[in-house]
This record gives structure tokens, C-alpha cells and sequence, in this order.
């Protein structure tokens, strides 16, 4: 070891050992200096299993999961107040949605302090009960990071609008127009119209990927960098187990701005529809990454970098893990998989496929459900067999290799709840867009807890949002004594991923891989321990499968159902001419 990397190891263990006796909140789970002493970027062969391989990471929009002081928004307290439910569900870490102080215009993603909390989510000592508390049960908190934008409230773009020669003016994105009331070039924002907005005070036009109240940073100046690193750093001092990073691939445009190509057609919002090669997924955003992994590295306790990163193939999410670097994000999220939004057996054959085995042995992490998104209860349901289509969903969300992520109330079937009337919506691209774009409301509407008032959610006489008119039905109390419930169903395919070391960490191989009907696949056990097979009916018509487990080394003398919501499948002892009713789940124990 030369001495100039001992020393700085050295110091590295002394600081740490300072914030960690300074700040009880810090995840202090054994071993406690491995990760700090290798402060490699990824894991040393051999070394344990991070934490977040086999995890189930739970979405909680805060506004919406449970109210603690009757306001009708729901806040920090509210969350520590369901942890039990949490730890009982088999949930290992919870992804905050911001709860940071902020005008609220994006509810949230538009963060005028990365420093403290929002008062009506709470106080940084809330915060802090909520992590301790939350390691009572065994369950880490994770922080969303918003790096493209802040708030048009930060002091910092305060500042930068200024004037032109303010020191922060360059933290954002200026440009002189193309001329008068004309913008610097015809780029869009993602949420309508004009990603340019006029400032009359300096004549000029920032960029905004997103509302107008979200300017975006200029990540080509390194100050920048290091104040958005300086708040990452702010909350894993804290404790917090890592971050989902928002909307990352939009972090860097073209340094040129060049105008970006027309395609085909027009968006809900009536504007034309352009290629984003100018504005999406540059290269430069990946140094960044690779920066921000090494200080997210260097604590201890494998923190965890998940991305929101909605790509068009599995090569470009490849690059989002570093490849065979393995130096970027621990986790960016398959889009590809969770947002197929249809229910082919052949592409989700594909796409789990592909994430076996076009990344380079990174760790896939597989999402249906998120605030952004029509509930996948509605995207998957035909309307006639919901409930059997939610049980697919969630089979394969438990049974791939993937880690889970799943958003509040997938595990009751929380259905979107639009709402019918523009003077009823709260987010704004639904005022922008509608009818054509309604907002994302419907999948925000407040947690179903119970049958009483507001759904056990708040005591308030009206909620920030109204509470879906299913909640006496669908909900985790009635759906906790049903022993057939959604809930019942998450809760024992948690449980059984959890247990089942086939399922935990086997490897995973497709069977009777040119059925368009039926997704079938194995997981293979240790040796000499049990294999599991897995089979879903994606269809409304009774489908008949055989499956053959040769091809994997796998000899299937016994068989036995682990879980299934069909009574004929429960007995089954062969896996030979298997009756799959429509849209059944069944996963058997081989061996
Ligand atoms: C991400 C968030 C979304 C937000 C946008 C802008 O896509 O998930 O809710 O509106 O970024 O921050």
C-alpha cells in the first residue's frame, strides 16, 4: 500500500468515526468500515452482499400516506406513525418523494432549500425521529435528489436573475433570444410548450426542462457540482441510506443549442413532437455519476444511488450502471420492463432477458407503480380481470432476480383516481394539458388505510386530495382479514423472496421461451436445495403449458405449489400439461 493512500484511509476512518459518534442517526449496521476502507465504487468479489440486492424499496408520496395533524397533507410524523405496517408488509427501505422546503408547484421536485424541511412535512428533528425510528424496524430511508432544477424561489437562482453579472448567474441556464420575444432555440419543456422563459429584468431567457418554476442548473459550471454534492453530503451525515436521483439523464444540453429535429405528430400539450438528442442523456452527465458515486462511496454502509432513468434500450441502461466499471448508479431503474404497459408475454420475455444479461451483471431493479404514472392496476387491468392481472404484476415484481420498488398502495390495488373536472385538478400539467393530459392526481390520491373517515388517512374536514371512492372496499384493514386480498398476496410473495433461497439469489432462466401466451421461468436453487418455477397466464382464455427444466440441469421428481390463485393448481405434482386459468399465477417449488 503506498503511504500517500494509507494516510488519506486513515483520515477517512478517523472522520467517520466522528460523525458517527457525533450523529446517532447514522446507519451503523456491521461491518461498519468495509465499505469505507475499500471505498471502492463497487463491490470487491467476495465481499458481502449490499443490502439493497434482495430489497423491497417502498415509494411514499409524503402529501398523500398518512396525515398526523389534521391539515389534510400528509407529513413526517404520519409515516414514523406506520412504520409497523411497513416492517409487517417486508418493506427494507422507504424513497421519501422531497419532503425539502418548496413552493410546492411541482409538489416538491421544485426545492428552494436542499437543507431542511418543508413545515408542512414536518422539522429536520421529525426527519431525524423518522430515521431513527424507521432502523427500529429495519428500514432505511432513502432521499429523492433533484440535481436538474430548484425552485425559481432558491436563493440561488434569486440571485442569478439578478442581473448579468451576478456571481450565480451562470448556476443556470441563460441565453439571448433569437430576437425580439423570440426564444434562444425550439426546445420544449417536458410539461408544454417553451423550455425558455423570458426575464425582463436582464433580457434574457433561461431553460427550464420542466415548469417554468424549475430552472434548470448549469451543470457545466463546477460550482454547481459542488453545492448539489455539499447537500447529498448534508443528508448522508444524517443517516439516510441513499438517493433517487430525478429526472438525471436531463442534467447537461447541447452546449450549442441547436434546434431539435421535428418527428411525427403532436403532444397532449399541441406541440409539435422533437427528438430530445439535444436535451436528454448527453455523455458528460455520466462523468458527473461517476463522481458522485465515489463520494456516496466513501461513507459507510453501501448507501445507494438509484436512478429515475426512463431510457429507450437496454444498452443505455447499461451505461447508467458504468457498465463493466460498475462506477455509476447502483440501481437506475428498468423503465423498459415495469412501463411495458401491456401485458405480452413475449416482450416481458425480452426485457427481463435483457436485464440478465446485457448489463454486465449489475443488479437489476424492476418498478410498476410511481407518482408519475397511471396506477398499474389501470395500465395492466383489462377491467374484467383486474385482481388476477394485479397478482401477475406482482409475482413477476417478487419472483425476477431484480431488487422491487413499489409505490404506496400497489399493495391494496389503489386504482387511479382522475379527476372528472379541470377546477379539480392540483397538478399543473393537468391545467396545461387538459382534456388531453390530466395531471397526475389520479395516482397521488391519499392512502386507504381503513374504513373510517378520509380512509384513516387524515381527520381533516377536506384532504388535499380526495380520498378514492373504493376506500370502504379497498383498503389495509379489510384487506388484512381477507385471507385471498391483494394485500394477503403481496405479503407472502414478499415473505416466500425473502425465505426461498431460490428466489433470493438463484439464477434465473426462461422456459418454453416461444409461448406468446405464458411467461415461464426458473430460478435456480443451490445445490442440492429446491429450484422454484414460475408461470403466468397473460391471457383471458385457460392456457396449457409443459415445462422442461433439462436445459437447465434441473430434475423435477417433486413438485409442490408455493402459491398460486388457482384451487386445481394447488395440488399440482407434475409439470406436464399444467391448466392455467386466465391470467393465473403459479409458482411451485422444484426439485
Ligand atoms: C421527475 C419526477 C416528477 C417531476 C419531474 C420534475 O420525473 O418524478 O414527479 O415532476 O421529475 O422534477
Amino acid at each position: 500500500m503506498n503511504l500517500m493512500r494509507s494516510t488519506r484511509t486513515f483520515a477517512l476512518l478517523v472522520f467517520m468515526l466522528l460523525v458517527t459518534s457525533l450523529n446517532p442517526g447514522v446507519w451503523a449496521q456491521a461491518p461498519l468500515f468495509t465499505s469505507a476502507i475499500a471505498s471502492a465504487p463497487h463491490q470487491a468479489p467476495g465481499a458481502a452482499e449490499p443490502w439493497w440486492k434482495h430489497a423491497l424499496i417502498y415509494e411514499i408520496y409524503p402529501r398523500s400516506f398518512q396525515d398526523s395533524n389534521g391539515d389534510g397533507v400528509g407529513d413526517l410524523k404520519g409515516i414514523t406513525q406506520r412504520l409497523d405496517y411497513l416492517q409487517t408488509l417486508g418493506v427494507d427501505a422507504i424513497w421519501l418523494s422531497p419532503i425539502y422546503p418548496s413552493p410546492q408547484v411541482d409538489f416538491g421536485y421544485d426545492i428552494s432549500d436542499y437543507e431542511n424541511v418543508d413545515p408542512q412535512y414536518g422539522t429536520l428533528a421529525d426527519f431525524d425521529e423518522l430515521v431513527a425510528e424507521a432502523k427500529k424496524h429495519n428500514i432505511r430511508i432513502i432521499m429523492d435528489m433533484v440535481m436538474n432544477h430548484t425552485s425559481d424561489k432558491h436563493p440561488w437562482f434569486i440571485e442569478s436573475k439578478s442581473s448579468r453579472t451576478n456571481p450565480k448567474r451562470d448556476w443556470y441556464v441563460w441565453r439571448d433570444g433569437k430576437g425580439p420575444g423570440i426564444p434562444p432555440n425550439n426546445w420544449q419543456s417536458e410539461f408544454g410548450h417553451s423550455a425558455w422563459q423570458f426575464d425582463p429584468t436582464t433580457n434574457q431567457w433561461y431553460y427550464h426542462k420542466f415548469y417554468i418554476q424549475q430552472p434548470d442548473l448549469n451543470w457545466r459550471n463546477p460550482a454547481v457540482e459542488k453545492a448539489m454534492f455539499d447537500a447529498v453530503r448534508f443528508w448522508l451525515d444524517r443517516g439516510v441510506a441513499g438517493f433517487r436521483l430525478d429526472a438525471i439523464p436531463t442534467l447537461f444540453e447541447d452546449p450549442q443549442l441547436r434546434d431539435a429535429k421535428e418527428t411525427s405528430g403532436t403532444n397532449a400539450y399541441g406541440d409539435p413532437n422533437l427528438d430530445n438528442t439535444y436535451t436528454d442523456n448527453l455523455p458528460e452527465v455520466h462523468d458527473v455519476m461517476r463522481r458522485l458515486r465515489t463520494v456516496v462511496a466513501s461513507y459507510p454502509g453501501d448507501r445507494v444511488l438509484i436512478g429515475e432513468t426512463y431510457l429507450p434500450n437496454i444498452q443505455e441502461l447499461d451505461k447508467w450502471y458504468g457498465g463493466a466499471s460498475h462506477n455509476e448508479l447502483n440501481l437506475p431503474m428498468d423503465m423498459q420492463i415495469g412501463f411495458t404497459n401491456k401485458l405480452d408475454a413475449g416482450l416481458f420475455r425480452e426485457r427481463i432477458e435483457d436485464v440478465e444479461t446485457k448489463v454486465h451483471g449489475n443488479q437489476p431493479l424492476v418498478v410498476f407503480d410511481n407518482h408519475d404514472n397511471a396506477r398499474s392496476w389501470n395500465r395492466y387491468g383489462d377491467g374484467v380481470h383486474d385482481a388476477a392481472i394485479a397478482r401477475v404484476v406482482a409475482t413477476m415484481l417478487f419472483t425476477t432476480r431484480a431488487t422491487a420498488m413499489m409505490y404506496y398502495g400497489e399493495e391494496i390495488g389503489m386504482v387511479t383516481t382522475t379527476p372528472s373536472r379541470k377546477e379539480d385538478v392540483k397538478d399543473p400539467i393537468g391545467i396545461i394539458g387538459w382534456p388531453k393530459e390530466k395531471g397526475r392526481d389520479g395516482e397521488r390520491t391519499p392512502m386507504q388505510w381503513d374504513t373510517s373517515l378520509n380512509a384513516g388517512f387524515s381527520t381533516a374536514a377536506t384532504t388535499w386530495l380526495p380520498v378514492a371512492p373504493d376506500y370502504k372496499t379497498v383498503n389495509v384493514e379489510v384487506e388484512g382479514r381477507e385471507p385471498s386480498s391483494l394485500l394477503n398476496w403481496y405479503k407472502k410473495l414478499i415473505e416466500l423472496r425473502r425465505t426461498d433461497p431460490a428466489l433470493r439469489d438463484g439464477a434465473l432462466t426462461m422456459l418454453d421461451s416461444t409461448n406468446p401466451n405464458v411467461l415461464s421461468y426458473l430460478r435456480k436453487g443451490p445445490a442440492g436445495a429446491a429450484s422454484v418455477v414460475v408461470s403466468l397466464n397473460f391471457t383471458a382464455q385457460p392456457q396449457t403449458v409443459s415445462l422442461d427444466l433439462a436445459a437447465a440441469g434441473v430434475t423435477a421428481n417433486n413438485v409442490k405449489t408455493l402459491m398460486t390463485d388457482d384451487s386445481s393448481l394447488q395440488s399440482a405434482t407434475s409439470l406436464t400439461h399444467i391448466v392455467l386459468p386466465p391470467f393465473a399465477s403459479w409458482v411451485a417449488s422444484v426439485q
